[in-house]
C-alpha cells in the first residue's frame, strides 16, 4: 500500500486525533522500531516527553520511516523539574537536538507541579513559539481553574490539555471546560494501561462489532472528540489501535460506555495536582 491509499486520522485543529504514545518505551531500538512501525502504518502523531528518556530514539524512528518530518505531528513535555523561565529554554532546545527536529508541533507543561511557575514558564513557551521552534503550546494534567490560568498566563493560545482519560475515568466537567474554551483533549492511558480488557460492558460491544475492547475504547474518545495517544510496542498493537479508525458505535453502545458504574485512574503520582 503507498503513502496516498494509507487511511489517515481525523483532524482536530490540525492534530490528527489517532497518535502513538511512547512512555516506557526505553529500549532504543523497541522504541525507534515502534515509531517507524506506526507511521509506515499511517500514524501521523508522536506522543514523547523529556521524562521518557526516549527522545533520541523517537527521532531516529521518524528518521527511518519513509515520511516527511513536516508531515508528522511531534510532541514533547517539559519536565516538572525545568519548568523556570531559563531551563524551559535550554532543556526545550535539547529536547530539539534529541529528536533531531528544528521545532516541535506541540510542547506540553507536563504537570503542574514543582518548578511550574505560571508566569515564567509561560513567558518562555511564548518565547519559543516567537523563535519557530515550538508550534503549539499544550499543558497536561491542569485542572479546570489551572487551564484558565494557563490561557490567561500565555500569549499563544492554548492548544490542548492532555489528561487521563478513558471509558473509566470520562472526565465530563473538564472536557466540556475544555470544550468552551477551544482547548483540544488529548486522551492519555486511553487503554486504561490495559484495564480496558477487563470491563465487561466493553468486551460485550466489542464482540457485536468484532472489534478488540482497545479499538471500542479509541473508538469512543473519537466519538467524544477527543484524541487519543495508545501506547503499544508490538506491530500487532499498534496495528490494532489503528483499525480503531474503522470502527463506529452506534448510540446504544455510547450511551453504554457512558453508564459504566465505575471509576479508575491509573495515573495518581504525588505531584498530582488533584
Ligand atoms: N501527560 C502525562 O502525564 C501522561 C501520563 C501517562 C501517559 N502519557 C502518554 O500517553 C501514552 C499512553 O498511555 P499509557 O502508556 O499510560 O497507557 P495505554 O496506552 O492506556 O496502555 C498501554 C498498554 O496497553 C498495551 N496495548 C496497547 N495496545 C494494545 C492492544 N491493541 N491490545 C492489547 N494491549 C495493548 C501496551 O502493550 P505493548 O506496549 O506491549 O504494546 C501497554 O502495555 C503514554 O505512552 C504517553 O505517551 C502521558
Amino acid at each position: 500500500m503507498n503513502q496516498h491509499e494509507q487511511r489517515r486520522a481525523p483532524l482536530a485543529n490540525g492534530m490528527p486525533m489517532l497518535g502513538l504514545g511512547t512512555w516506557q518505551n526505553d529500549d532504543p531500538e523497541a522504541c525507534a522500531a515502534a515509531v517507524e512501525t506506526a507511521l509506515e502504518a499511517g500514524y501521523r502523531h508522536i506522543d514523547t516527553a523529556q521524562a521518557y528518556g526516549n527522545e533520541e530514539s523517537v527521532g531516529r524512528g521518524i528518521e527511518r520511516a519513509d515520511v516527511d518530518r513536516e508531515d508528522v505531528f511531534l510532541a514533547t513535555k517539559v519536565w516538572i523539574d525545568n519548568l523556570a523561565y531559563d531551563d524551559v529554554l535550554s532543556t526545550t532546545q535539547e529536547s530539539l537536538d534529541k529528536l533531531g527536529v528544528d521545532a516541535v508541533d506541540l510542547l506540553y507543561v507536563h504537570w503542574p507541579s514543582r518548578s511550574y511557575d505560571p508566569e515564567g514558564t509561560f513567558r518562555a513557551f511564548d518565547e519559543l513559539v516567537d523563535a519557530g521552534k515550538v508550534d503549539r503550546i499544550g499543558i497536561s494534567n491542569f485542572l479546570p481553574e489551572q487551564v484558565d490560568e494557563a490561557i490567561e498566563r500565555a500569549d499563544a493560545p492554548i492548544f490542548a490539555n492532555q489528561v487521563e482519560m478513558h471509558p473509566l475515568l470520562r472526565q465530563e466537567e473538564l472536557r466540556e471546560h475544555c470544550a468552551d474554551r477551544d482547548v483540544e483533549l488529548v486522551a492519555y492511558s486511553p487503554l486504561a494501561r490495559g484495564e480496558v480488557f477487563d470491563v465487561p460492558e466493553l468486551t460485550e460491544i466489542a464482540e457485536k462489532h468484532d472489534a478488540s475492547e482497545a479499538q471500542v475504547s479509541l473508538a469512543w474518545l473519537r466519538e467524544k472528540g477527543v484524541t487519543a495517544i495508545p501506547k503499544a510496542s508490538s506491530e500487532a498493537h499498534i496495528l490494532d489501535n489503528w483499525r480503531s479508525l474503522d470502527l463506529e458505535l452506534d448510540d446504544d453502545d455510547v450511551a453504554a460506555i457512558d453508564a459504566i458504574d465505575r471509576t479508575d485512574r491509573q495515573i495518581d503520582p504525588s505531584f498530582a495536582p488533584w
